[in-house]
């Protein structure tokens, strides 16, 4: 047996997949379960996006193309990023990814050494502490808490930032709370990141998955910020096409030659005909999107009621993404054993929420990104499990 590398012995297999493996065994014995563990739109890819991606094939778009992506790609970006988010960026400044997961490696591993600290949310999507533990750097977790709102809290990160802090990770709306941050919180954070010259990442994947009218502000738009950020983006979450792979990066030049090093020595660039579907999701109708957007909102207020209604369990309203963070403590369980109980007793499939960090700890993460009616289901089912133990 070959001794895997160093930098490889810290990092585990997800415990998300954990779960929906655990799920997909139970289904296999035949179980109804409802899964709510995945980050996965349950729509289709809109049709015209499909169209464009196996024209693009037929016409022969099947060669290698740039590395940082055909120009009609980063050109839609740009426009994208300028209509929607107030920022400039040249075609230069911006690589189309391998989905924002390529977007995470490759902005993590150009800029942290060994020893070099990043402030990351806690809870937050695994990639971002498994990545700099990959490079040898330390993540920093700064707390995402239910009492105040999920909102970054300034005076922690003032607390956790050292000589050594190089980076940090904003990420929203967030996976997994489906917090929105607030534009005042936004500013006090970019106030800080320009204090302590950090360089920030900003994972902006769920920005169209934003309700209530709410708006997202990108901090890379705030001053003193468009220089010390690299903006993560990409199409599996607001026009359901996570198989697809695509994403993008944008950052000032400088930063974006380090990356697309590592990016053309790792992918080479994304698929070709992929990137032409990814111009018809930015340039053309908007509409499937907006439809989405309404069913996911409608999904969440049913949701939000539901679990609300429970005796033993509570959860805030989340502005975005798709991702309810639910409140366990009156339980008496840990969220680990939460899951297991809901699965065996409700056959409800969720993910505990200290598999985001510890401040997941009395928490599960639901992904209400399926059906209504399975929704109706798991809360039903969830209800009768929880009257079963909580009088
Ligand atoms: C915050 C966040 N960033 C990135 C990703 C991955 O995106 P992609 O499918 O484009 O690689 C996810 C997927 O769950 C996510 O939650």
């Amino acid at each position: 047996m070959f001794r895997q590398s160093a930098k490889m012995q810290d990092v585990p297999f997800s415990s998300i997949r954990k779960v929906s493996a655990e799920v997909a065994k139970l289904k296999a014995q035949g179980v109804d379960v409802v899964g709510l563990s995945l980050g996965e739109p349950d729509f289709d890819t809109p049709p015209h996006i499909i169209e464009a991606m196996a024209d693009a094939a037929r016409r022969g778009e099947t060669h290698y193309t740039n590395n940082k992506g055909i120009i009609e790609l980063r050109e839609a970006v740009c426009t994208k990023l300028r209509n929607d988010n107030g920022l400039e960026y040249d075609p230069e400044e911006i690589i189309c990814t391998v989905g924002v997961t390529e977007g995470v490696f490759i902005s993590l591993t150009s800029f942290l050494d060994p020893g070099d600290e990043i402030l990351v949310p806690d809870p937050a999507w695994l990639n971002y502490t498994h990545v700099p533990t990959m490079n040898g750097a330390k993540s920093m977790g700064y707390s995402l808490r239910e009492e105040n709102e999920f909102q970054i809290d300034v005076d922690e990160l003032e607390d956790k930032v050292t000589e050594k802090t190089k980076m940090m990770v904003i990420l929203d709306p967030s996976n997994p709370t489906g917090s929105i941050q607030k534009k005042e919180t936004l500013k006090k954070v970019a106030q800080f990141a320009v204090k302590h010259d950090l360089l920030v990442v900003s994972d902006e994947i769920y920005e169209k998955i934003i309700y209530d009218g709410n708006k997202h502000y990108s901090i890379a738009a705030f001053p003193g910020m468009r220089e010390r950020t690299i903006v993560l983006n990409g199409f599996a979450k607001a026009y359901a096409m996570t198989g697809w792979r695509l994403g993008y990066v944008a950052a000032p030049y400088e930063l974006i030659d380090v990356m697309t090093r590592l990016h053309m020595y790792s992918v080479t660039h994304a698929s070709s005909m992929v990137q032409w579907g990814g111009v018809a999701a930015l340039t053309g109708s908007q509409e499937p999107v907006e439809q989405m957007v309404a069913e996911f909102q409608r999904r969440r207020d049913f949701m939000v009621k539901a679990l609300n209604d429970t005796k033993g369990l509570s959860c805030l309203n989340p502005g975005g993404a798709f991702y309810i963070f639910l409140n366990t403590t009156k339980t008496g369980m840990t969220c680990e054993e939460f899951t297991t109980f809901l699965l065996h007793e409700a056959n409800v499939g969720v993910v505990p929420g200290t598999a985001f960090g510890s401040s997941g700890k009395g928490f599960v993460r639901i992904s209400y990104a399926t059906s209504m009616e399975n929704l109706e289901k798991a809360a039903a089912r969830i209800k009768e499990a929880m009257d079963g133990i909580i009088k």
